[in-house]
């Protein structure tokens, strides 16, 4: 069952019913301001951070589901009917819930647009984040389709977090005594604790002049009632509160009078301002907050053809992104995905890591080093200046170790000490995003950056070396069997061999009361492999012999090692434990086969050449292939194991334990690839493609767009059902595998690679790729059955599958592929 359609030429998914089987939700924001916004309006934005800078609240996890939001409210003016009172709507159908007669939310490329009817009204917003502004327009378009005038009054309430969402959400004895707000000309200011060390405040300003509002949480919605009834709504009447403590909001109305057939544009606009610290006052020995900086940004985007354009600026922004990848296949969902909705997601993950989502809270993981890095590999190619600066900043949270902290948060940069670093596979993400950033653009002199420790003044070395150390790290890192240590955890945050918990409430990644000098970790020896051949390559670049030598040595070594312990005669095991037994073998009784290891070991090359590749995907093909993607691991663990971790936390069939990850079902993907398998690639690619799961979105339920991080296990009662979507890595490695692998389009050193492992059923494909500036329009067709290449380049062969770096200057090429 569906619950709207994909309009591809608008890129928009348009969903055609309120009641979606959880919240469907969206983006705004491109840089610095952002929102999440649900098809019916639901959400919340924030300035850089979600938890330190919160403009708005979100109560999550609340019933009704997503009830807080950027609400609009509608109410004829007219004659009240006696029995069912004054008629007052949610045109986006939250908070009311009163039926519409029509409906439909188009969630587009950073803007969401609400139509709906009641009554004889129509009533459209559209929300979006002009680009370079830190602030929200919700342009509303009200039509009367009546015969005769319609009197109506329009509400727009917003309730504003007192900054730290953490603290607002918990310090009740004080925050109860500091809202504070100004309401100047309309414009209602929130300014909490802008008389002490804050320097910004949040607004809301409307294009029309108010005929009332309220600051007060409670006088807009009288004693005891919520959202969806509030007071002030229903009588009509605002009365001008001003919030001293308790829960500031922004509430406003002004009236309209629309004759049969009229048209009216009303603006709203939520902003974030920040004045500089010795002008934060007008007049300077008040209290008053300085608006002369921020009123002409107000004043600009109230006016209607200032909306227009700066919403055309934002499509065109995203034209120019899309475009930069654009491809044309025999089928429907990868089209779409590829085209619009995965670059998308990846541009989102990219943006906000793991912090604000309908399952991410805002207060919890901030930015992820591991995350981070992996979202990196799908973004690359869209704007790489922007990688280059989150490389950098990435690398300045690293420690001299080499090890990393796990997260930081965006607004200070700054490691999160609470949580520390030690997940072992951390230092190895970022070569490979290095590598990829290389790969795409060719700024080898990134390599030369100066770049500090932890953020440490002083402490400044090219980056290069921070990749050395990296490298370093997991070397001086190695257990009993020469693999490396898995420290809390490796990419699997839920296998926390050391933590040994038996306390509710524990942290399963923090809690340590092992050294850790045993327990070891199969899949880090692959992602090892994998990245210590892209130092390999890079080294040889730099025409090092001695680093690639040295680099080939431990490679070689830790091949040796995985060999000797890590395989397991069908596929390859997963870890050894604290007392050095083996996990992810035959010999357990659960955890027999995990798919983390699989894919990482064929991508790092393993087995390709003599068959073990293949044992090992056939081994995940018949242990942990379902119709709904590739589970975690078999059997799924049936208790709570002391030694095994947060993995074993979770009932069967969930998460880390035999839930489908779709983060790593594309590291399966690629190693189909790589041993020549484009059939079973592909059909493993639209097992998850949310777009090939679009009519089954009642059991999915998650949005059927974006990649949710999960969906459940066979194990699961309700398997099939997806959980957590748009944060997760599944964004960028799904992006990979088809582009990259699949499609075969790879960036190298050397230059753009094109190596198809397509569907055998397909007979050809376009694409066109920018690729460090040139336009490479690519037709690939088939005339074998096989995936070998014939290239040609502006119509001379050119042998091999890598197309030569062009001259200077050249602005496009034309690539024709022959697969026999
Ligand atoms: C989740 C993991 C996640 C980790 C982050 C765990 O509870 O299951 O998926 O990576 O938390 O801390
Ligand atoms: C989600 C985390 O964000 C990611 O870093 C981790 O690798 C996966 N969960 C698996 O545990």
């Amino acid at each position: 069952m569906r619950y709207g359609y994909f309009d591809d030429e608008s890129r928009e998914y348009v969903v055609t019913r309120p009641d979606t089987p959880l919240p469907w939700i969206n983006y705004l924001g491109c840089e610095e301001y952002f929102g999440i916004i649900s098809n019916t309006a639901g959400g919340y934005s924030f300035y850089r951070d979600a938890r330190l800078r919160r403009l708005t609240r979100y109560r999550y996890n609340n019933a009704p589901l997503d009830s807080s939001g950027r609400y609009l409210y509608l109410r004829d003016d007219g004659p009240v009917d006696q029995e069912s009172g004054p008629l007052f709507w949610s045109p986006s159908w939250q908070p009311t819930r009163i039926p519409l007669e029509e409906y439909e939310c188009r969630h587009g490329m950073g803007y969401t647009l609400i139509r709906s009817k009641l009554a004889g009204v129509e009533a459209s917003t559209l929300y979006f984040v002009p680009l370079e502004e830190n602030l929200e327009i919700w342009e509303l378009t009200l039509t009367n389709h009546r015969d005769e005038t319609a009197s109506l009054s329009v509400y727009a309430a917003v309730e504003f977090n007192l900054w730290d969402a953490m603290d607002d959400a918990t310090n009740f004895q004080r925050n109860y005594s500091i809202g504070e707000v100004e309401v100047v000309d309309g414009i209602i200011y929130h300014k909490t604790e802008y008389r002490e060390r804050r320097t910004h405040f949040a607004y809301l300003a409307c294009s029309e002049p108010l005929t009332g509002f309220d600051t007060q949480r409670e006088a807009f919605l009288g004693p005891y009632r919520g959202w969806d009834s509030p007071l002030a709504v229903e009588t009509g009447e605002m009365s001008a509160s001003i919030a001293h403590g308790w829960q500031p909001i922004g509430a406003q109305q002004i009236k309209v009078q629309l004759r049969a057939g009229e048209q009216k544009k009303v603006i709203f606009i939520l902003g974030y301002h920040e004045n500089p610290a010795d002008e934060k006052f007008y007049p300077l020995d008040s209290q008053t907050i300085n608006k002369r900086s921020v009123l002409p940004v107000i004043k600009k985007y109230i006016q209607p053809g200032e909306v227009e354009n700066a919403f055309q600026s934002l499509r065109l922004y995203w034209d120019e992104l899309l475009s930069k990848f654009q491809v044309t296949t025999p089928d429907t969902h990868t089209n779409r995905m590829v085209n619009i909705w995965n670059v998308y997601q990846v541009m989102i993950t990219f943006n906000l890591s793991r912090s604000a989502s309908y399952f991410e809270s805002g207060i919890g993981r901030g930015m992820g080093f591991r995350d981070s890095n992996q979202d990196l590999l799908g973004f690359v190619h869209l704007v790489p200046e922007r990688a280059r600066e989150r490389i950098i900043e990435l690398a300045a949270t690293q420690l001299p170790s080499g090890g990393a902290y796990h997260q930081y948060q965006p607004l200070t940069k700054r490691g999160n000490n609470d949580i520390g670093g030690n997940f072992n596979d951390d230092p190895l993400w970022l070569v490979l995003a290095v590598a990829a950033y290389l790969k795409e653009t060719g700024d080898w002199g990134i390599l030369d950056e100066a770049v500090p420790y932890d953020n440490q003044p002083r402490t400044e070395e090219p980056l290069y070396e921070h990749l050395q150390r990296s490298i370093q790290y997991t070397l001086d890192r190695l257990g009993p069997h020469d693999l490396p240590l898995i420290g809390r955890a490796d990419w699997n945050d839920c296998l926390n061999l050391n933590c040994f918990s038996d306390s509710p409430g524990q942290s399963f990644q923090t809690t340590n009361n092992k050294e850790g000098m045993v327990a070891e970790s199969v899949f880090i020896g692959g992602l090892f492999v994998l990245a210590a051949k892209e130092m390999l390559a890079i080294a040889d670049h730099l025409g090092n012999a001695e680093q690639a030598e040295a680099c080939l040595k431990v490679v070689q070594e830790m091949e040796a090692a995985i060999w000797s312990a890590g395989w397991d005669g069908e596929w390859f095991r997963r870890a050894y434990d604290d007392f050095g037994r083996v996990l992810g073998s035959r010999e357990n009784d659960e955890g027999q086969i995990f798919i983390e290891p699989q894919g990482v070991c064929v991508m790092a090359g393993l087995g390709i050449e003599d068959g073990r590749a293949l044992q090992a995907l056939d081994s995940t093909a018949e242990h942990l292939a379902t119709p709904h993607g590739i589970v975690l691991q078999q059997p799924a663990f049936s208790k709570y194991y002391l030694h095994l971790g947060e993995i074993s936390s979770y009932p069967p069939g969930y998460k880390e334990n035999a839930g489908v990850f779709c983060h790593t079902n594309p590291w399966i993907m690629i190693a189909e690839t790589m041993i020549g398998r484009g059939d079973k690639a592909y059909d493993y690619y639209l097992r998850i493609n949310p777009s090939a799961r679009e009519e089954i979105s009642d059991i999915h339920k998650c949005e059927p767009y974006v990649y949710a991080q999960m969906i459940a296990g066979k194990d699961a009662p309700d398997y099939g059902e997806a959980k957590n979507s748009w944060l997760t890595g599944a964004a960028a490695w799904n992006y990979v595998a088809i582009t990259q692998w699949i499609l075969g389009i790879r960036p190298t050193y050397e230059g753009l690679q094109i190596a198809p492992a397509i569907p055998s059923s397909w007979d050809s494909f376009e694409a066109v790729r920018m690729y460090r500036g040139v336009r490479y329009e690519i037709k690939v067709e088939r005339h074998g059955s096989g995936s070998n290449v014939r290239l040609e380049v502006d119509g001379n062969a050119v042998s091999g599958d890598i197309i030569p770096l062009p001259k200077k200057g050249t602005k496009s090429m034309d690539v024709f592929i022959i697969l026999e």
